[in-house]
């Protein structure tokens, strides 16, 4: 047996690139295994927003760790240029999440009396929102204003990572399928691919919502299911909107250069990533009661893209408890994207033998 890395990653999305990146900066050797090419699956499909009050409120688990996350952006964006030499397009646009109804409008300012007690949140009455965003439709009953939530492209975010950390020393193979483990007693000792077996101490599966399906392998049931979303973006020739506008059913995001990304629909159970045009009217329907402009903008594309959920609704990210040497990192369903960076920090320590149990030590980062 040759043993060549300290770490394997299996998986070279989003999650993947940023644990390989924070290794290699703490001068772990590691190789990642990427079946298709770096960012091909979710990650690149996701819209890329920086949403901590839009999609978790007060109450989740993951709130605090996504503000964490969030915050590391504009240092993570200035680190990944320098090392990588690109720009993952970070912005920090702010967004408004829209209550439709008063009832919405009710929900909503029950999660701005929480947000405010820890960041800069602001209510925007139907009149104050005309001000912000002139364009948005007067069927609105108001908007919960967060300023400092962006977004990022999440393709550009997944490769700059993955450069980075194959600056640092990481080994990337991509187009190249992990089919099975090796081991020895209790413990993981490698893997088999289709190129042949690679060994390190410790191996990472951070396969998306495919993760399930290498660690039956292992005959580990592991509670994950994919969530297909589909998206499409416009060019526009002038700015209808400046801010990231979120309802629960549909939301447009200014990209840079005069695009507008709209997304995105919600299909459970299903690896099946071709665009229906059921999805597509739907989402379209939605976006223009919000937004009328839309309608006058130049078509660009559409895509699909599965989502990793777990059942228990947040993802894993540590050590296996049946396995020694193996570690998962998946589930970030809705924001993988938000949740990256934090969690190539946690999935480092876990690693390193830090105690990451306790989601409160990030809290206060
Ligand atoms: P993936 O990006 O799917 O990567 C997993 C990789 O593992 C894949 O490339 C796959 O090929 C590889 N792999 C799997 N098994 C193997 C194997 N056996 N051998 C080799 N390689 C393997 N999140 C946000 O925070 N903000 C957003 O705005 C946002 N918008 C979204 C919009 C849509 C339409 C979708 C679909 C998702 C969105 N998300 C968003 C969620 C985000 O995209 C995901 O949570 C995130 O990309 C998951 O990253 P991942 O690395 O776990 O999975
Ligand atoms: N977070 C947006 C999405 O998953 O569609």
């Amino acid at each position: 047996m040759v043993k060549l890395y300290d770490v394997m990653i299996v998986g070279g999305g989003v999650i993947g690139c940023s644990i390989a990146y924070q290794l290699s900066k703490r001068g772990k050797k590691v190789l990642l295994i990427e079946r298709n090419q770096l960012a091909g699956k979710a990650s690149k499909a996701a819209a890329g927003m920086l949403g901590v009050q839009t999609e978790l409120h007060g109450g989740s688990p993951l709130y605090h760790l996504a503000m964490a996350s969030r915050n590391m952006y504009s240092t993570l964006a200035e680190e990944l240029k320098e090392i990588s030499g690109m720009a993952i397009e970070y912005v920090e646009n702010g967004m408004i999440k829209l209550a439709k109804t008063e009832e919405e409008a009710k929900d909503l300012l029950e999660v701005a009396s929480i947000a405010a007690k820890e960041e800069q949140v602001e209510w925007l009455s139907p009149g104050s929102l005309s001000i912000y965003e002139p364009h948005l439709s007067k069927v609105v009953a108001g908007g919960l204003y967060i300023p400092k939530d962006g977004n990022v492209s999440a393709l550009k975010l997944t490769q700059a990572l993955g450069l980075a950390a194959s600056r640092l020393g990481a080994e990337i193979k991509e187009f190249t399928d992990v089919y099975d483990f090796i081991i020895e007693g209790s413990r993981i000792t490698g893997i088999q691919t289709t190129i042949g077996p690679f060994y390190a101490d410790e191996t990472i599966v951070a396969g998306g919502a495919w993760s399930q399906s290498l660690l039956k392998q292992l005959n580990m049931t592991f509670d994950t299911y994919p969530v297909k979303g589909e998206c499409f973006s416009v060019k526009v020739s002038r700015k209808v909107v400046e801010r990231t506008i979120f309802t629960d059913d549909c939301y447009i995001v200014p990209k840079i250069g005069g695009r507008l990304l709209i997304g995105a629909t919600e299909k459970p159970h299903t690896f099946d990533e071709t665009i229906s045009v059921d999805g597509l009217l739907n989402l379209m329907q939605l976006a223009t009661s919000i937004l009328p402009d839309l309608a006058y903008a130049e078509w660009e594309k559409a895509w699909a893209g599965i989502r990793p959920q777990t059942y228990q609704g947040f993802p894993f990210m540590g050590r296996s408890e049946e396995w020694d040497g193996l570690s998962i990192a998946t589930g970030h369903y809705r924001n993988g994207i938000l949740l990256a960076p934090i969690t190539g920090v946690m999935m480092a320590d876990v690693i390193e033998g830090k105690d990451t149990h306790s989601i409160n030590e990030y809290e206060r980062s």
